[in-house]
């Protein structure tokens, strides 16, 4: 995955420094970074569907889902896609940044985890295949069901198929020039207990993905997404107020503003990265009000809950928001 963001570091966030070690095609427009401290030292661990921030040299951050070997505690790898509007993330990744190189590094985070299931069914788009690629290692390992369907526009832009074609015929490989688009339906089969269902790709995809699991039990589907939702107009128009309960101190919002720019203003850091709503570093745990949920990353019954928020982007349906900060 990757999300395009402003060319910003992430805000106050804990960066560490890390080498590019690698650097390799792996299709048409895909090329793979490996990352590891120039200590050599251990990185932090991830798990499957985890994300970092990848912050340039040109001064741009980026997020990409980490889809290198999870066991392997120097090395970070991420899939990186030669976006063909690229404003500077993708394009100076795939032709200045070099093996040597220096680049900074936030998290990793995970807002995409694989849960415990008897049967995984993972749907790729593209470059979606990324995070999707460390879960179907995860299932493979565990000795779960599992099936991968995974498309792409040529068979020669699709990444990874030497390493998944060793699971033989768990993998579909569905090049849309070669066979049209994904037969999702015939894929999922009816709905059923017991399943759990990844996928990452194109927005088409994944708003297909959403139709064919409308009728499958709640919580069965889980997206991520490359881009940010559009969330329409805010439900209110009126400025709120966001009481902070650790301190008591009470910051207005207007309509021009987000909960996170309101934050700033009167000093109060909460770490933050896309400022989108898609990297999910600036999670927020609600303690009273109704959130205006904007972001990319819940679920509906995420929303419902209504116990955590994203403050770059999701702003209140009442008039006073009281938020653990
Ligand atoms: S900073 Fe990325 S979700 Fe808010």
């Amino acid at each position: 995955m990757t999300v395009t963001t402003p060319a910003v570091a992430p805000a106050g966030a804990d960066v560490a420094t890390l080498r590019v070690v690698g650097k390799q095609v792996q299709a048409e427009g895909v090329l793979t970074l490996d990352l590891a401290a120039p200590s050599g030292g251990r990185l932090r661990d991830w798990t499957p569907g985890s994300h970092v921030d990848l912050v340039l040299p040109n001064g741009l951050t980026r997020q990409y889902s980490l889809c290198g070997d999870r066991f392997d505690p120097t090395t970070y790898r991420v899939g990186v896609l030669l976006e063909p509007e690229s404003r500077g993330g993708s394009a100076y990744v795939h032709r200045e940044l070099a093996v040597g190189d220096v680049v900074g590094i936030g998290g990793p985070r995970n807002n995409f985890p694989l849960v415990p299931a008897d049967t995984y069914l993972f749907v790729a788009g593209g470059i979606g295949i990324t995070p999707l690629l460390p879960m179907v290692r995860q299932a493979e390992m565990l000795g779960a069901d599992w099936r991968l369907l995974y498309g792409g526009r040529t068979r020669r832009s699709m990444a990874f198929l030497d390493e998944l074609s060793a699971h033989g015929e768990r993998v579909l490989v569905r090049p849309q020039d070669e066979t049209g688009l994904l037969d999702l339906a015939g894929f999922l089969g009816g709905p059923r207990p017991g399943v759990r269902v990844y996928s990452c790709g194109p927005a088409p995809l994944l708003a297909a993905m959403e139709a064919a699991c409308a009728e499958w039990p709640p919580y069965t589907l889980r997206t991520e997404r490359f881009v940010a939702a559009d969330g329409g107009a805010p439900a209110r128009t009126a400025p709120f107020e966001v009481e902070l309960a650790r301190t008591g101190t009470t910051v207005t919002v207007d309509p021009g503003s987000t909960v996170l720019e309101a934050l700033d203003r009167v000093g109060v850091e909460v770490l933050s990265s896309c400022r989108r709503g898609v990297c999910g570093t600036c999670e927020t745990t609600v303690l009273a009000g109704r959130p205006d949920h904007r972001d990319a990353l819940l679920d509906d019954d995420e929303r419902a809950a209504g116990d955590c928020m994203y403050v770059c982007v999701s702003r209140s349906l009442d008039d006073r928001l009281v938020l653990d900060l």
